[in-house]
């Protein structure tokens, strides 16, 4: 399939400081069933339709962002239905989003593609009931996801409070090391653990995360760990310690971005988000990169009470999320501030 090789760096959004000027200048939506609405950046909206049930509505589409057609549809799908887990709700529709160039690939390029995503919703528990599909240049697939979640108990980003554990459920990295094998300069096995890692679905970890009662929770994606830690931090106007050490990297990841090997997402999210970081002065750059490294179908942010920090990682461990990890915890301060010390209990500055 080589033919198929017209992928992007990383799946790119656009910047989220651009974004921000655009919304504000837009009037909000009010509605009183609105629950979640465009203004708090979170990861979908959310309209209640009855006291039991509300809606949970989200969609995401990128251009193919590996060579094989099958596991681009998977990880388009992954990261489209990670919206709605990371709220706590159940996917329950999905309409595909396509644009491909028909008279330059081959048909059955387009079918591996939707394959991909038909049978990652499949694992998901949902369907795909329909979707929409242009001509155009370059390849792009992604999905518009319903889902259904009782409206007391949506989890949003702007629940964290002061003493919340903050814990990781896949390692960073996947937008460095997608870099580097566009360049070819990935080792196959460094690859596979990020295919494994964007293609695995959030469902698990967001029932556990919904059984262990957290505050607020994300999933980590274009805007990398410190912008949607950021986005969490501001919204629910407290500050945060993160610890190096602890938090999860891919295999290979360090590695590449020491070479150089980062994709420019990083650099706008390092941009948009850095005022708001105190580094530590001994985490060195590539470390730097891997917390603003735009992630592909990331891991779940959870923010909840300390005492109920070691049950939860001790089922997503059991559960298959053997990367999870206590990467910090929150504390009463500047709201949106981010301290990056080496390790936990490191109080130095
Ligand atoms: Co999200
Ligand atoms: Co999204
Ligand atoms: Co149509």
């Amino acid at each position: 399939m080589t033919e198929f090789s017209l992928h992007c760096g990383c799946a790119a959004k656009v910047g989220a400081q651009y974004l921000c000027e655009i919304l504000n200048q837009l009037p909000g939506s009010v509605n009183q069933n609105l629950i979640v609405g465009l203004e708090s950046f979170d990861d979908a909206g959310v309209y209640k339709l009855d006291e039991n049930t509300a809606l949970v509505q989200t969609v995401d589409f990128f251009p193919p962002i590996v060579d094989d057609p099958y596991l681009f549809g998977s990880i388009s799908a992954c990261n489209a239905l990670s919206d709605v887990f990371a709220m706590g709700g159940k996917p329950v529709t999905c309409l595909a989003i396509v644009c491909f160039p028909t008279k330059k690939l081959s048909l059955e390029i387009l079918g591996e593609i939707l394959k991909g995503g038909f049978d990652k919703v499949k694992e998901a528990g949902a369907i795909i009931v329909g979707g929409h599909t242009i001509e155009d240049e370059q390849p792009k697939y992604g999905l518009a996801v319903t889902g259904i979640i009782n409206p007391g108990k949506v989890i949003t980003n702007a629940g964290m409070k002061s003493g919340d554990s903050l814990v990781l459920t896949k390692p960073l990295g996947t937008g460095i090391i997608v870099t580097a094998a566009k360049g070819e300069l990935a080792k196959p096995e460094d690859f596979a653990g990020a295919i494994n890692s964007m293609t695995t679905l959030n469902k698990v970890a967001s029932q556990i995360m919904q059984e262990a009662g957290a505050n607020a929770a994300t999933d980590i994606t274009g805007f990398g760990l410190l912008g949607h830690l950021f986005q969490m931090a501001k919204a629910s106007r407290v500050a945060v310690n993160l610890w190096m050490d602890h938090i999860p990297i891919l295999k290979g990841a360090l590695e590449y971005a020491n070479l150089g090997l980062v994709p420019e997402g990083a650099y706008n999210n390092r941009i948009w988000v850095g005022n708001n970081v105190l580094f530590d002065t001994e985490i060195v750059t590539a470390e730097k990169d891997i917390l603003f490294d735009p992630q592909t179908s990331g891991g779940l942010l959870i923010a909840l009470p300390k005492e109920r920090a070691d049950v939860l990682l001790l089922k997503l461990k059991e559960s298959g999320c053997k990367s999870a990890a206590c990467i910090g915890e929150v504390f009463d301060g500047e709201a949106g501030l981010i301290k990056v010390k080496r390790r936990k209990n490191d109080d130095r500055n």
